[in-house]
């Protein structure tokens, strides 16, 4: 069998659970990739921190040790714009495949990033930056490879999820379901990139350009949940609605438009049913009508199984 070496940028919840994951799976992994996986140096910040289940001979603190260690395929998930940015860059020019969940990047950069991936002719994977579990990116350009994509509507962010979905059930205060998704490790200390839209605009972008390609974008709302009121929720629910924050793409004389922000929806739409910290994705399209995606959108091993998707599909093609 053949080993194929992976090196490993960060190991954190992502990280740590693709860590886990290729583990458990290992032989299941093996036979579907037809490859031997293995990493072969792991870049972390901190040498002493405890992480359950990591061989510590493979940290390093030292990018070089990873990017340019006769890798064949680099995993990124640090996450922000840099350094990750600027150690993608590095590992496709030195012709490495890339996997990456880091929306941030792909966001700003995607476009940069996917050219130079083809100037080298190697693969950038980013199954798992948008939507954790749900294989959204492979549904788009694989299996709707033959459709125009007509409309994308979504709820693409589980932070605002969960606080919205509570607020309606309980009748909690915008500040109070904040704290309990944070209690739960659902937001990060600083949820603002994912209360204020940030993180939902663009995890749409990224979806908008694999359905509809390089068009200009132009932005009709970008709006954050932080304005919704115990009050909002109540004059929903009386009108049969709830409210969530749903994003939504299309196509439109010759420019993608884009919208995020709180949206009230009727009951049976298909995107009231997502519950929690889960995610869900509407999908017009010519020839296959519409397609309706749900589950987790983050995670440790959610997210690390799309990192899997990603990387058993590049394996298998080396
Ligand atoms: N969390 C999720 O559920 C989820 C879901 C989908 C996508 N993502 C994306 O996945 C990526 C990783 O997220 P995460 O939640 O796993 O983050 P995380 O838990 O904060 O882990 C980040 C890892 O990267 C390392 N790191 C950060 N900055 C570094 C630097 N400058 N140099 C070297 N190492 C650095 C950290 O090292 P230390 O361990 O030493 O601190 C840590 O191991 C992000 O792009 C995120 O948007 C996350």
């Amino acid at each position: 069998v053949r080993t194929i070496r992976i090196g490993l940028l960060g190991c954190g919840t992502v990280g740590g659970g693709f860590v886990r994951l290729l583990e458990r799976n290992r032989s299941l992994i093996r036979q579907r990739a037809e490859a031997e996986l293995e990493i072969t140096r792991i870049l972390v910040r901190d040498l002493e921190k405890r992480r359950d289940g990591i061989d510590r001979s493979l940290l390093t603190v030292r990018a070089e040790d990873v990017v340019r260690n006769g890798v064949d395929i680099v995993v990124e998930l640090i996450g922000g714009t840099e350094p990750a940015r600027s150690y993608i860059r590095e590992a496709l020019a030195t012709r490495k495949h890339v996997i990456t969940a880091n929306k941030a990047v792909l966001a700003h950069a995607g476009r940069d990033l996917l050219e130079l991936a083809a100037i080298h002719r190697v693969r950038l994977g980013f199954e798992a930056s948008v939507c954790g579990a749900i294989p959204v990116v492979r549904v788009i350009r694989d299996g709707l490879a033959g459709n125009r994509v007509r409309s994308i509507t979504a709820i693409v962010n589980g932070t605002c999820n969960y606080i919205l979905n509570r607020m309606g059930e309980s009748g909690a205060q915008f500040d109070d379901a904040l704290r309990e998704a944070q209690a739960k490790g659902l937001a990060e200390a600083d949820a603002t990139l994912d209360i204020d839209g940030e993180d939902a605009a663009q995890k749409i972008t990224i979806l908008a350009r694999l359905a509809f390609g390089s068009l200009e974008t132009r932005w009709l709302r970008r709006e954050g949940i932080r304005q919704v009121t115990p009050e909002d929720h109540l004059r929903a629910a009386s009108q049969g609605s709830v409210v969530r924050q749903v994003v939504s793409a299309r196509e439109h004389d010759g420019t993608i438009e884009l919208e995020v922000g709180p949206r009230l929806l009727p009951l049976q739409h298909p995107l009231a049913r997502v519950r929690g910290e889960g995610n869900g994705v509407i999908l017009q399209t010519d020839a296959a009508g519409e397609l309706v995606l749900y589950g987790a959108g983050a995670g440790s091993l959610p997210s690390a199984s799309s990192v899997l998707a990603d990387l058993v599909e590049i394996a298998r093609a080396l």
